[in-house]
Order: structure tokens, then C-alpha cells, then sequence
């Protein structure tokens, strides 16, 4: 797993996107958060599930597993925007709308949002694949995923939501792009499409898991552990906001038995793959547990 992460972080650093101009820091602010690191636990999904099938075909899905952390990247730098959640930190380093202006984030983002669509266009993969991978993208990182999952994040603040609405505001602005990331990954190495379907339910759960576990960190870390700003969340629809610490560890850990039992079914080198990556993942907030 540290070899592929390795790779990919090399890989990215080797394809930052450039432009040349005579603008006095758009590249550097493009460049920045990217640089900045992160888990790039949205390629690395993509990238295990091509490894459990196709290993050959990593060089080829790089270019993809970028794409999707230059999306999720540019919806990280809109969502710390004064308008959003209005965060001072992001990867350890300052936002980019206080470290340049506002204007040079959302620009920076838009940038990214529209590049990641590109890389997938300039892929070494058949067209047929690289639609079907575009598509899949655009669903879940787009209109009808992380966009009205954010949406519905900002409109409801100070409003309380029920848990049906909450789960479905998670699932949308964060689950749907991290299922997406497994499914793309299946769809590059031809698994079929019901183990395709499979993969991008588990992703659903993994990804509320993941927020909930966000949510949990928020209310719990200092800023410079969690390298951005926290104790955010308190006029927002969190888990923890709405059920409370315990009440939120416990469904963090009811999901997590959900996603051990389901990664137990998948055939062995799927379940090895995703094992090695999924493992510290699904556990993160048990540190919490009392
Ligand atoms: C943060 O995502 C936003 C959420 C969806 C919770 P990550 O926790 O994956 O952030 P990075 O990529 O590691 O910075
Ligand atoms: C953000 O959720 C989800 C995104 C689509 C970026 P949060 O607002 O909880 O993410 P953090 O805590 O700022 O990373
Ligand atoms: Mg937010
Ligand atoms: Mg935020
Ligand atoms: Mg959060």
C-alpha cells in the first residue's frame, strides 16, 4: 500500500497542473493544496481495486485516480470558502482565500473541477471506458451528489434536520464520491458489473462511515492534528451535533462491523486490497471510544 501511495504521490507531483501566464501566482495557488498532501483516499480506493484485478493497468488508472483528487481537492478549497464553512486551515497549510483572495479560490477550484474532466479525456483508455468513468464523475462529484450534498449542508445551517435527511445530506457530499472512487477503479479493471455494483454500495457505506467519523473529529481534535480548522461543525447538521458523542461513536461502530462483514464477502484479492487500505480507515474513531 505505501508503494502505491508512493507512486501516486509521485505521479502527482510529476502532473501538477500548469499554465502559462503572466498572472503573478494563479499556478502556484493551483498547484498548493495539492501539494499540500492530504490521505488521497479517493485515488488510493481507485487504484486498490485495480490492483486486486489488474496490476498492469495501475500505470493507466493514474491518470484517473489524479482527476478524482483534483475534484475532491477543488471542492475541499469552495468548501472552506467565507461563504462555506469559512476555514482558516486546510492540510496544514492556510486556505487559499486568505493566503491569496477569494477570487483566486473559486477560480482555483473551477480550475480543478474542469481539469479533472480533462485528465480523464487525455487517458490511455478506450473511449467507451473513459464515458463511462466521465459520467461517473460528473453523477457523483456533480450535480446530483457532492454539489446538493454541500448545497443542502449550507442552506440547513442553524435549521435542524431528522437523521433520514442528515444521512442523506452525508451520503451525497461525501459518500457518493468516495463509491464512485471504488467504481471507477472496478469499471478500469473490467470487474463485472454486479461486483461494480457491489463495490459502490460498500463505498456508500464507507463514505457516510468517513463523514460521520469527520464529523466525530471535529468536535474532538485541536486544528493542528487534524491540519485545518475545527470545532466548525456548530451550526451545522453533524452527526455529532444531532445525536451527540456516544450516540454517534455507536453508529460509527455499527457501520464499521457493516463494512468489515461486507469486505469479508468480496473474493480474496479484492477483500486483501482493500483490506490493507480499508483497515485503519474503518477504525478511526475507536481511538475516541471511552
Ligand atoms: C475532507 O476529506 C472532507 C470530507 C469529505 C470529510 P479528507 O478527510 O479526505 O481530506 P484530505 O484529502 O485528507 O485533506
Ligand atoms: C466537506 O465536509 C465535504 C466536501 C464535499 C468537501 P466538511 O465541511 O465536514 O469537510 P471538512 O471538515 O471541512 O474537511
Ligand atoms: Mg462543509
Ligand atoms: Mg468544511
Ligand atoms: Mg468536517
Amino acid at each position: 500500500m505505501k508503494e502505491l501511495l508512493e507512486k501516486f504521490e509521485d505521479y502527482l507531483l510529476n502532473n501538477l497542473p500548469k499554465i502559462d501566464t503572466f498572472h503573478p501566482h494563479f499556478e502556484n495557488a493551483m498547484q498548493d493544496m495539492l501539494k499540500a498532501g492530504g490521505k488521497r483516499f479517493r485515488p488510493m480506493l481507485l487504484l486498490s481495486v485495480v490492483k486486486s484485478k489488474k496490476p498492469l493497468f495501475i500505470e493507466n488508472a493514474l491518470k484517473v485516480a489524479l482527476a478524482v483528487e483534483f475534484l475532491h481537492t477543488y471542492s475541499l478549497i469552495h468548501d472552506d470558502l467565507p461563504s462555506m464553512d469559512n476555514s482558516d486551515l486546510r492540510r496544514g497549510f492556510t486556505t487559499l482565500h486568505k493566503k491569496y483572495d477569494e477570487v483566486t479560490a473559486i477560480l482555483v477550484g473551477d480550475a480543478l473541477n474542469s481539469e479533472s474532466f480533462n485528465l480523464i479525456a487525455n487517458s490511455s483508455l478506450h473511449n467507451d471506458i473513459k464515458i463511462e468513468l466521465i459520467k461517473l464523475l460528473a453523477e457523483n462529484g456533480g450535480l446530483n451528489g457532492m454539489i446538493i450534498g454541500q448545497a443542502i449542508d449550507c442552506y440547513f445551517e442553524k435549521q435542524i434536520l431528522e437523521l433520514e435527511k442528515l444521512e442523506f445530506l452525508h451520503i451525497h457530499k461525501t459518500a457518493k464520491l468516495i463509491a464512485s472512487s471504488l467504481k471507477m477503479g472496478a469499471i478500469i479493471s473490467n470487474y463485472d458489473e454486479k461486483i461494480q455494483e457491489e463495490l459502490y454500495n460498500f463505498g456508500l457505506d464507507i463514505g457516510l462511515l468517513f463523514q460521520i467519523q469527520d464529523d466525530i473529529i471535529d468536535e474532538l481534535e485541536s486544528s493542528e492534528i487534524a491540519g485545518k480548522t475545527t470545532k466548525n461543525d456548530s451550526l451545522k447538521n453533524s452527526f455529532v451535533n444531532l445525536l451527540g458523542l456516544e450516540e454517534s461513536l455507536k453508529s460509527a461502530d455499527n457501520l464499521a462491523t457493516k463494512c468489515l462483514e461486507t469486505m469479508n464477502s468480496f473474493d480474496k484479492n479484492l477483500k486483501d486490497s482493500l483490506w490493507e487500505l480499508l483497515i485503519n480507515y474503518i477504525n478511526r474513531h475507536k481511538k475516541y471510544n471511552s
